[in-house]
């Protein structure tokens, strides 16, 4: 069974004047230990779909449809209100939240506040939902300290005196603390330089492999979640465009979306594709296109897809993809054409 699995989840935001269609049908699953990287562009609805999973969408999201198993269990039947928002204050889920299903989030440089002690903002957190004392709490605090690199005198310090990188540190001890089984990472390195953004991923990675913790790296580069990730879900105008494991997502491209996002970004195996953007402009969401999204964008669209929705095209076990002529084009898109 798989740790999470959603399905056919739509999370549509109220706005004046319609409805922002922010996720819009997604399915994937990840596995207890596995490591999935949700990529797309910004805008694309990538941290709509992580705050479906820990609960923690504004009050203008409405669930349209679909399931987040987790463990087999369904948590939207447990929070889902009759009109489709979701139960702030249900007590199961709060009991999930950071315990089994934590978060490192997307400028997490903010996340502490400034006027309390980093250390103690992380004991505060451990005991809000373990019974210990404030002695073994601090105990594991530095402990978590130490693991992420950071000095354990630090913990008296405030954020103000962290560096960026520092506080990034900080900010995935404290979404360490309670041992959750699973971590979404929301571009975890994105506001931080290059090669502290690398090295804080690579320890990132290091750290769900020795806790053996269930990850999904979200990210707009694919580059970062290829080095990292078993798994890779492509996202576009709040769908999944193609998904499979990294070795078929990159080798055997089966999506002009997921060809543009790669030339988008330097190869990191040397210079097998250029350096391209992919022209037009991202989809209004309020509107979005008909039939396939990327339809407008897509160099080899043809007229049905401005007309039919794609229906998942398997192309080898576990690798699908959202293209109605993704067995005719995957020869074209990993040759750079
Ligand atoms: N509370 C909200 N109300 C209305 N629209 C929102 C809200 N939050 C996000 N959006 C919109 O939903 C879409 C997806 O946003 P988001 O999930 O943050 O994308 P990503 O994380 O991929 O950059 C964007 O068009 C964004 O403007
Ligand atoms: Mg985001």
């Amino acid at each position: 069974m798989a740790l999470l699995e959603v399905k056919n989840l739509r999370v549509h935001f109220e706005i004046q004047g319609g409805w922002v269609k922010a996720v819009d049908g997604i399915s994937f699953s990840i596995d207890s230990g596995q490591t999935m990287g949700l990529v797309g562009e910004s805008g694309c609805g990538k941290t709509t779909a992580a705050y479906a999973i820990t609960q923690l969408l504004p009050n203008n999201a409405y669930i349209k449809s679909g399931q987040i198993l987790y463990r087999g269990r369904d948590l939207l039947s447990i929070s889902k209100k009759p009109d489709g928002r979701l139960d702030d204050y249900n007590e199961e889920i709060r009991k999930i939240r950071w315990k089994e299903i934590s978060m490192i989030f997307q400028g997490a440089m903010n996340a502490f506040n400034p006027v309390f002690k980093v250390g103690d903002q992380i004991i505060e957190a451990i005991q809000l939902h373990e019974d210990v004392n404030h002695v073994t709490a601090e105990a594991r605090a530095k402990e978590l300290f130490s693991f992420v690199g950071i000095p354990e005198d630090r913990i008296k310090n405030y954020p103000h005196e962290f560096s960026g990188g520092m506080k990034q540190r900080a900010m995935i001890a404290l979404a360490l603390a309670l041992s959750p089984s699973f971590v979404i990472a929301d571009e975890p390195t994105t506001a931080l330089d290059v090669i502290t953004q690398d090295r804080i991923l690579f320890e990132i990675k290091k750290l769900q492999e020795q806790l053996d913790m269930a990850m999904m790296i979200i990210t707009h580069d694919v580059s970062v979640v290829a080095e990292v990730s078993e798994k890779i879900a492509v996202m576009y105008a709040g769908r999944i465009m193609e998904i499979g494991t990294t070795v078929q997502v990159f080798k055997n491209t089966a999506h002009p979306y997921t060809a543009g996002l790669l030339g988008s970004f330097p190869s990191i195996e040397g210079p097998r594709r250029r350096l391209e953007s992919i022209p037009g402009f991202p989809p209004d969401l309020v509107n979005p296109p008909s039939g396939c999204p990327f339809h407008p964008r897509c160099k080899y669209a043809k007229d049905v897809c401005a007309k039919q929705v794609p229906g998942g095209i398997e192309l080898e076990p576990s690798h699908i993809s959202y293209c109605i002529f993704a067995n005719e084009l995957r020869d074209k898109l990993n040759r750079g054409g």
